[in-house]
């Protein structure tokens, strides 16, 4: 199906809740940009930039990079992106304060947050998760040594890079990125349903058949 207008939608959920997998096949569907503020911060990690430089410490720590320096990397994005285009913000906002920035800079370009999708699953899968997956550096792709594994270990389908365990999915780490994602991340589970316009989908099954329920709330919220 695809949507007669564009929109902006809200991805939430835990660390390793499945969003960039169900963010991958929302752009597809509904023709969207994709806006990864991990995957962006990760890209200024390797770039060795001076946002990259300061990010880094707090991205292996597991604790959120401060709000103005995702603030200002998110600005010059949206900025800078094709006029139109709706986005589906994959891990932004994961604070209050971000989440009226993120009203204030869509207000500037005439949007607005027209659908918040919260995928929800319990802490003890998704350390399973995090520490068997393996992503591919040059294109993105995501696995999992067991739910999702490669043809061939350690290569990836999509393009034969070699895969790699990101350094923030140790353990250690995962348990402070949760703690903080409750702190931090899940009171805006609040914000978005006191405007209506957020829809909760159980995030433990086959990615196809959580990837329905997410395009059947689409349509419902879509306004
Ligand atoms: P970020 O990269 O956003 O990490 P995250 O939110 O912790 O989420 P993940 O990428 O770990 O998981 P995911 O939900 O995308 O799951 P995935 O689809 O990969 O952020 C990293 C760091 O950057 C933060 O800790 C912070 O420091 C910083 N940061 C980022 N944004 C920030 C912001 N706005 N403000 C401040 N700091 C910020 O799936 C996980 C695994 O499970 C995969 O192996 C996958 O194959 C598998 N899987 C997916 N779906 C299923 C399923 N249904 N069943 C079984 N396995 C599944």
């Amino acid at each position: 199906m695809m949507v007669s207008r564009s929109v902006d939608v809200v991805l939430l959920g835990p660390p390793g809740g499945g969003k960039g997998t169900q963010a991958k096949r929302l752009t597809a569907a509904f023709d969207l940009l994709h806006l990864s503020t991990g995957d962006l911060l990760r890209e200024e990690v390797k770039r060795a930039t001076p946002l990259g430089i300061e990010a880094q410490g707090y991205m292996q720590r597991g604790e959120l990079v401060p709000d103005e320096l995702v603030g200002k990397m998110l600005m010059g994005r949206l900025h800078s992106q094709q006029a139109g285009s709706g986005c589906v913000f994959d891990g932004y906002p994961r604070t209050l304060a971000q989440a009226a920035l993120l009203d204030g800079l869509l207000a500037e370009l005439g949007r607005r947050v027209d659908v918040a999708l919260y995928i929800n699953v319990p802490d003890e899968e998704l350390l399973a998760r995090l520490t068997g997956r393996r992503s591919c550096p040059a294109c993105g792709a995501v696995f999992h040594v067991v739910h999702n594994p490669p043809r061939q270990e350690g290569i990836c389908d999509a393009c034969g890079g070699a895969l790699v365990q990101r350094a923030d999915d140790r353990e250690d780490v995962i348990r402070e990125r949760l703690r903080v994602y409750h702190e931090s991340t899940a009171p805006l589970l609040g914000f978005y349903r006191s405007r209506g316009n957020l829809a909760e989908v159980q995030g433990v099954g086959s990615p196809d058949a959580i990837f329905e329920e997410l395009r059947a709330a689409m349509g419902r919220l879509k306004r």
